[in-house]
């Protein structure tokens, strides 16, 4: 592939409306050249939406869409010349591998010697050099989403855009498809739009991750930004797991003391008054060893546990603070986990954030 530099995209306040029902509304958003960003978000929150009017097949019913700093709100979809892997990845069962990537070299009319080389070279970017002359009805899923990518990729698209390409796969081809993703991303500097319900595959491959929910655009930033630091209750539950914590806050030297009935709990980060909403990761929540001390130490008596492989999801019901979740490595357990046994549990100051209660 020839080192040709990703589109910079920007959404200004896009909307489409169906009816009086809107599917996504006033999202802007900006993507630079060569990013890799994730939408993410449930069934029906407008992410397909969103790519749609990204590739001009659906209509804005407000906002702008720049390329470059360009309109192409109202261009037509054959003059954006992105590429598109859509859910399902609808092959031509009649043509070859080789054909059926040769197809949008073929529309554009190129040569048959360039076009056999960039055929070649496209299959040997998703490694099926040797698959070429196979019908898809030949290939397992994982090959022929990669015959898929294949053909989004030959004509050599500044823009990719990815509507859930891996969603049909099994777990363990979905993650090494994952990592072939981000290799191809890496290896060909092209600007990349995803569409996920998978945290894990929206963590581990994106730069940028927008969360949508009903329409709107909640919040977008660095994976690790938004895992750490989620802005809202939905952020925070949506991608991975959060115990909620609701109390009375007041400031304190470095942080705040929030109350809740008797319960105290100590968090770091700018000061907090009044009414406020913790989010505390199950992961940043150890259980004490007798006699250790810790910001944050509550008692209680562990009220289901599950062996996860990697490790134990406990649930442990407190008298201060009722249900909360706990996932330990197994080499953090000190005790083996029991219907009732009683156990101190223990976090640190900044373990806990103070995130927004989700707008009505
Ligand atoms: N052509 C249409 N007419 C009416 N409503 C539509 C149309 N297309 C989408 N919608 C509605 O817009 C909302 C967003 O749909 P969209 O397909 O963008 O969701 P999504 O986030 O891609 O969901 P999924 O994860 O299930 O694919 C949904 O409520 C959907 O029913
Ligand atoms: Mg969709």
């Amino acid at each position: 592939m020839s080192a040709v530099a990703g589109h910079a995209l920007s959404l200004r306040s896009i909307s489409r409306r169906y009816g009086d029902a809107f599917a996504v509304r006033n999202v802007s958003l900006d993507v630079a050249s060569g990013q890799f960003l994730t939408l993410l978000g449930p069934s029906g929150s407008g992410k397909t939406t969103i790519l749609m009017m990204i590739a001009g097949f659906v209509e804005p019913t407000g906002g702008r869409i720049l390329l470059d700093g360009r309109d192409i709100t109202a261009l037509p979809p054959e003059r954006r010349d992105f590429g598109m892997v859509f859910q399902g990845y609808a092959l031509f069962p009649h043509m070859s591998v080789a054909e059926n990537i040769a197809f949008p070299l073929r529309v554009r009319k190129m040569g048959r010697a360039e076009r056999d080389a960039k055929v070649r070279a496209a299959l040997d970017l998703v490694q099926l050099e040797n698959f070429a002359e196979r019908k898809p009805s030949q290939l397992s899923g994982g090959q022929q989403q990669r015959v898929a990518l294949a053909r989004a990729l030959v004509f050599e698209p500044s823009l990719l855009l990815l509507d859930e390409p891996l969603s049909a796969l099994d777990k363990k081809l979905r993650a090494e498809l994952q990592e072939e993703l981000k290799a191809l991303h890496r290896r060909v500097g092209r600007t990349f739009i995803n569409v996920t319900h998978d945290q894990d595959e929206a963590l581990s491959l994106s730069d940028s991750i927008a969360i949508l929910n009903q329409g709107h655009l909640i919040q977008v930033g660095a994976p690790a930004v938004l895992y750490e630091r989620p802005a809202t209750r939905f952020v925070a539950d949506f991608l991975g797991k959060s115990n909620f914590i609701e109390g009375e806050a007041e400031a304190t030297a470095g942080g705040f003391l929030l109350r809740r009935g008797a319960a105290r709990v100590v968090a770091g980060g700018a000061a907090r008054m009044g009414r406020t909403l913790l989010s505390l990761r199950p992961e940043r929540i150890a259980l004490l060893p007798e006699g250790a001390v810790e910001d944050n130490v509550v008692e209680g008596r562990i009220a289901t546990w599950s062996y996860v492989g990697a490790g134990y999801a406990l649930t442990v019901a407190t008298a201060d603070l009722g249900e909360i979740h706990v996932n330990l490595p197994a080499w953090r357990i000190p005790v083996s986990p029991a219907v009732g046994l009683p156990v101190r549990l223990g976090w640190s100051r900044d373990a806990a954030v103070a995130v927004a209660e989700d707008a009505a």
